[in-house]
């Protein structure tokens, strides 16, 4: 496939642009000095440029408490840019595949959430991952993933180690609970997807969930440090409290992947060793 990769330097973007290259596939790794998807003239120009079968739209606001002060700023990356793709890889017969997350939902439910739940977000990022989602429009793959890790950029992994060669206690809620999932392999299954031109929304997490406290802990096992040393607190003990909301449950069900018969990413634990094994190795 010739692929397209906006965000090529975030997180994400850095992992599907080496898995797609690891697989073969011609890839270009656009980050943002290079296309900016906030403009339409850029977008339409690059993708009429480079037709690529498919686009990977990695490029996101992601700075949740960020997008509180930031509305316009938030809905210019997370959902007038995605209508822009959409209708560039209209125009030039691409396939788009859009990322988007767990806050959509307002984490009021006792369940995981599955693609078919109603989302109800509370912060402006995830209204405006939403809005995001809607303009992907039909036809494209949309990837809904959460708390994501993985080798590059900032992430709670890299967090919780930096913190671990710090002195003291380290404090983290144990009331809000997720799917830690790892960003390389989030790019397997976003290949996959592609590879298929598959539309529709598919939940892609790691198995497995766990409250930002037992997730430390986890990490500090990983390293080979003692996860006593991580003291739970409550989403209302954060001092200062945060912008933004956070959902208390946004654990997710990939239950379109398990439906169609879909492999799906593997035990977060095990994702996490190897990171931390990729980290001090
Ligand atoms: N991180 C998580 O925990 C998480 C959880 C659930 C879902 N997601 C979703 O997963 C996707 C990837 O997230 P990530 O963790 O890889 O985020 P990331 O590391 O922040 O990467 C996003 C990239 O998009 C770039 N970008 C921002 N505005 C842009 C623009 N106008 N044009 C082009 N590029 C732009 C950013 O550049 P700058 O750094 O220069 O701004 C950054 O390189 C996003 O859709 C996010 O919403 C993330």
């Amino acid at each position: 496939m010739r692929v397209l990769v906006t965000g090529a330097a975030g997180q994400l973007g850095r992992e599907v642009v080496d898995r797609l290259t690891a697989l073969g596939h011609e890839v270009t790794a656009a980050p943002r000095d290079t296309l900016d998807v906030g403009r339409r003239d850029h977008v339409l120009g690059a993708v009429g440029a480079i037709r690529p079968d498919v686009v990977v739209n990695g490029a996101a606001f992601t700075d949740v408490d960020g997008c509180e002060s930031d509305a316009d700023g938030a809905y210019r990356t997370n959902a007038l840019a995605v209508r822009h793709l959409a209708e560039a890889s209209r125009r030039f017969d691409a396939h788009l595949c859009h990322v988007s997350t767990d806050y959509v939902f307002s984490g009021d439910q006792a369940e995981p959430y599955h693609e078919w739940d109603r989302p109800d977000p509370r912060s402006v990022y995830g209204a405006s991952k939403l809005a995001g989602e809607q303009e992907a429009g039909e036809a494209a793959t949309v990837v809904r993933t959460s708390w994501l890790c993985g080798r590059h950029g900032p992430n709670m992994v890299r967090t919780v180690l930096r913190l671990a060669g710090e002195a003291g206690p380290l404090r983290f809620v144990d009331d809000q609970r997720g799917s830690p999932s790892f960003a390389a392999d989030v790019a397997v299954v976003i290949e996959k997807l592609c590879a298929d031109r598959r539309p529709g929304l598919y939940h892609v997490t790691n198995q497995g969930a766990a409250t930002r406290n037992e997730f430390a802990r986890e990490i500090l096992r990983a390293a080979g440090g003692d996860p006593d040393r991580v003291q739970p607190i409550t989403t209302a003990d954060l001092d200062p409290p945060r912008p933004a909301v956070r959902p208390f449950n946004s654990v997710l069900e990939n239950r379109a992947l398990a439906l169609a018969g879909l492999e799906q990413p593997g035990d977060y634990r095990e994702a996490l060793r190897r990171l931390v094994a990729d980290f001090s190795g």
